[in-house]
């Protein structure tokens, strides 16, 4: 068990998940209030006096998804050099103002041109968060419960969805009222939600502050005393105390081992012993975003309307069980990470959301003259495929990037690895409203088979880090090991 305190720095850093989460449960909700969409030209009225679509709808609504998602791309590649030059820490502090000022942009603008800016400023702030607090966490955190610390990030992320959700659903309903006797929605109910995104960022901000550095970035700059220091707050005990001593010397030399054997350049990525957990993080990230898991989130309300429900039920109670299956299926991830381990969790997670996606297509092929069960069935599987997903392929991916690449390339590793996570998320934004207006329901198929080939993928290149220290990963992954460099010194 870690101590109170290194449950408090994770907690405190992982509110970075929280905005991530509150971020992508929101957007969509934002787009589709009617005082939003006619500000931004999104709708207007035509000359019956209905509210409409403009022509430029869809463009704008894919350029608000895309510059955000292109924002935390760039966040993901600016983190990877910040995060070695500025620290984990301060890297955070900057992710966290970065999305707080994008989200007053978007909250007090009445332009499109500065709504988009706000988005991009909003995204870097995320790209950065979502690489930089999981390292952070696994630089802070001991390693027996180190991955179930990490998973605090995702567990925040899942309750940042929910909070949008619960604050959609929220305004919708006060609006409904407002609607009944003022036909445009109000002002005041997209601006609200959007503002809301800035009082966590700034809590996040403010928490920072009092957080210690990384003690392993500490050592890798020679800041020594200060490593053993944060190390001795963050584990609440003495500096000259055997443990703190202990932990500290596997860091110095972990640290030291590294400079004998390489220099940080982007060149040793491609190096044997590094380049394959490169492939391996790249690879997972990819994986997870091709488990179908934002097109569920992203799209719930139109999915379950298209398998039967009224969508007054899909998108207000069933969307809100959607999002709670997220969160609820964090808790038994965090707790079998460090008792399974992360290789069964991918493999099995994979399987789950296969079998998950394969069931929901075949209830609602069979169901085609609208059969109440078997609308049910799909129901109860997308929500079985959530609970996979939230408990394995959620967490445990963003955990396993995080521990895996020494030291001095940590940052620029787990940097490549979040880029592949976001442009990914990019690329399936793009392309699913075309596949799922091509194939219909049939597009479960896609993403069952996916899953399928991620844990075939895990059961050949996966190997399991649980209970390792980041010093023994070398070990692990490396062609490149502390025997091997000894005797290549004695020769
Ligand atoms: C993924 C996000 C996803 C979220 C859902 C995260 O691990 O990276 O893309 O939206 O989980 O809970």
């Amino acid at each position: 068990m870690g101590n109170f305190f290194n449950y408090i720095i994770a907690f405190a850093s992982a509110i970075g998940g929280l905005l991530f989460g509150y971020e992508i449960g929101l957007i969509d909700q934002v787009l589709g209030m009617q005082n939003f969409a006619i500000t931004f030209g999104i709708k207007h009225y035509n000359e019956a006096g209905l509210l409409v679509d403009t022509e430029q709808a869809k463009d704008i609504k894919g350029n608000v998804t895309f510059t955000f998602l292109l924002g935390c791309t760039v966040g993901a590649v600016i983190v990877s050099i910040m995060a070695d030059i500025l620290g984990r820490k301060r890297s955070i502090l900057v992710g966290g103002f970065a999305f707080a000022v994008g989200g007053l942009l978007q909250a007090l603008t009445g332009s499109i041109e500065l709504f988009y800016f706000g988005r991009v400023v909003s995204g870097l702030g995320i790209g950065v968060l979502s690489m930089c607090v999981p390292l952070y966490i696994s630089e802070t955190a001991p390693t027996a419960v180190r991955g179930r610390m990490i998973t605090v990030q995702q567990l925040m992320i899942t309750i940042g969805i929910l909070l949008a959700a619960l604050v959609n659903l929220a305004i919708r309903n006060s609006q409904e009222q407002v609607n009944a006797t003022e036909k445009q929605g109000s002002e005041p109910e997209w601006r609200i939600a959007l503002g809301m995104q800035v009082v966590p960022g700034v809590i996040l901000v403010f928490l920072m502050f009092f957080m210690p550095y990384s003690p392993r970035w500490l050592e890798d700059r020679n800041r020594h005393a200060e490593a053993v220091n944060a190390l001795s707050k963050i584990r609440s005990a003495d500096e000259n105390s055997a443990a703190i001593q202990a932990e500290y010397k596997e860091i110095k030399e972990g640290v030291e081992f590294e400079r004998s054997i390489g220099n940080a350049t982007w060149s040793e990525l491609l190096k044997p012993g590094i380049i394959n957990r490169v492939l391996i993080g790249v690879t997972l990230q990819f994986f997870q975003q091709w488990t179908g898991i934002n097109v569920i989130l992203y799209y719930a309300s139109d999915l379950f309307t298209a398998m039967g429900f009224p969508y007054e039920t899909a998108s207000k109670s069933l969307n809100i069980v959607n999002s709670f299956v997220n969160v609820v299926g964090t808790l038994p991830g965090m707790y079998l990470i460090e008792r399974i381990g992360r290789r069964k969790l991918l493999i099995f997670g994979g399987l789950g959301m296969s079998l998950s996606h394969y069931l929901v297509c075949l209830f609602i092929g069979l169901s085609k003259t609208g059969n109440a069960s078997l609308n049910l069935g799909a129901l109860i599987f997308v929500y079985v495929f959530i609970l996979c997903f939230s408990s394995t392929w959620g967490p445990v991916v963003w955990v396993y990037q995080s521990e895996i690449f020494p030291l001095r390339i940590r940052a620029k590793g787990t940097g490549i690895a979040t880029f592949s996570n976001w442009s990914m998320n990019a690329v399936i934004a793009k392309v699913t409203p075309i596949i799922i207006d091509a194939i219909s329901f049939k597009f479960y198929l896609i993403f069952g088979s996916t899953c399928l080939v991620m844990s075939l993928f895990c059961v050949s290149f996966v190997p399991e880090t649980m209970g390792k220290s980041l010093e023994e990963m070398d070990e692990l992954f490396g062609k490149v090991n502390v025997h091997e460099v000894e005797s290549q010194k004695k020769n």
